[in-house]
């Protein structure tokens, strides 16, 4: 079923953009909750330094690539060269290591896919899960927040269709909806791919930060400062960008044969990675390239159950933006 239905956009769209503007607003965390954040981080660097001298934490996840909503928890990778310890081994032994530091519902998850501790910090109230040497997440949070700081619309538009996916529970990986990762990385794609184009494909720059992770080359132009007028040639105010993401995703994008890649910057086809058949568990119903490891498709997830729940979703999303007289209001209704 493709369908390349081209509507014309409602012709009051642009005066709901104060209105998602102020939604954006309300979302994004307040300063103090920054500083809380990095208050945490450097207690708990203080403690593991005591028995790992080498090791250090990284942030990663939203509360570090500037997409992360209020009250999120925090993604902590720890970074440790230790050769005598296997992964579960280390995680056990941090767990240790928390709980004697007075830090609250300690648990050592050691058969998760990925092995993780979880635990709470009385004095912040913060939970944080802490994941052992996962530099690529560290990486590709870097790549996140350089693309935000190029057009302040991108960070606009992934913060209210993260808030639209929660609030219509299209946002839970474990029913086979898409992660805030993904979601990001479907609105830098989408930006991308305006006309004129908002974001530029900034792997396809020449690097200036050049990095190797476990085999794998994450280098790409981070100098971003540099271009804070690339998107300036495009006026779309948030509404509008809104109603065409989504009516992109409901009407637009071909799903047996496209895959979405920010790392080039345009499609490509499910044919040239071999996405065409179900191997395994990946289906790839929904097709969404990691920008570095490019054999992993985001929408690995989406079963047959679930890409209708989605498409019928992103219609609604897209009904709504073209009719609905309180879009501002309906769009986020909960399921
Ligand atoms: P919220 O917690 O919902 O606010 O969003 P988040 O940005 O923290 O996203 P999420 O919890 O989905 O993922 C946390 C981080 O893990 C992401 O920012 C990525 O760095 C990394 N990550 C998540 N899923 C994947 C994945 O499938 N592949 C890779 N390589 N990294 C992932
Ligand atoms: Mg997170």
């Amino acid at each position: 079923r493709i369908q390349r239905r081209n509507i014309q956009c409602r012709r009051d769209i642009d005066s709901f953009a104060p209105k998602f503007l102020a939604i954006f607003e309300s979302l994004v965390p307040a300063e103090e909750e920054i500083a809380k954040q990095r208050q945490l981080i450097n207690s708990l660097n203080n403690l593991i330094s005591r028995e790992w001298p080498h090791a250090r934490l990284h942030l990663y996840g939203s509360c570090a690539n500037s997409f992360g909503v209020s009250n999120s928890d925090i993604d902590v990778c720890l970074s440790i060269n230790e050769r005598e310890l296997g992964k579960a081994e280390i995680i056990l032994k941090l767990a240790e290591i928390l709980e004697a530091g007075n830090l609250q519902n300690v648990q050592a998850l050691t058969r998760a896919r990925v092995p993780i501790v979880k635990m709470m910090d009385p004095q912040t109230g913060l939970s944080c899960d802490i994941c052992i040497n996962n530099l690529l997440a560290v990486v590709n949070t870097k790549l996140l927040k350089d693309y935000a700081m190029i057009d302040p619309r991108l960070r606009q538009l992934a913060f209210i269709v993260k808030h639209w996916a929660k609030s219509r529970h299209v946002n839970e990986t474990y029913q086979g909806t898409l992660s805030s990762y993904a979601y990001v990385i479907m609105c830098i794609h989408f930006l991308q791919n305006r006309r004129p184009a908002i974001l530029p494909c900034l792997q396809a720059m020449e690097a200036t930060y050049v990095v190797t992770v476990d085999n794998i080359d994450c280098s790409y132009f981070d100098d971003v400062n540099k271009l804070h007028m690339f998107g300036a040639r495009n006026r779309e105010p948030i509404s509008r960008l809104l109603w065409a993401f989504f009516h992109y995703w409901a009407y637009q994008h071909d799903y047996t044969a496209d895959v979405i890649s920010i790392r080039t910057g345009t499609l490509i086809s499910k044919h040239s990675k071999d996405w065409t058949r179900r191997i395994g568990n990946d289906r790839h119903l929904i097709c969404i390239e990691d920008p570095f490891e490019t054999s992993h498709d985001l929408g690995r997830v989406v079963d047959k159950f679930s890409i209708k729940i989605l498409r019928e979703e992103f219609e609604r999303a897209a009904n709504i933006l073209q009719y609905d007289p309180n879009p501002t209001v309906t769009l986020f209704e909960p399921y």
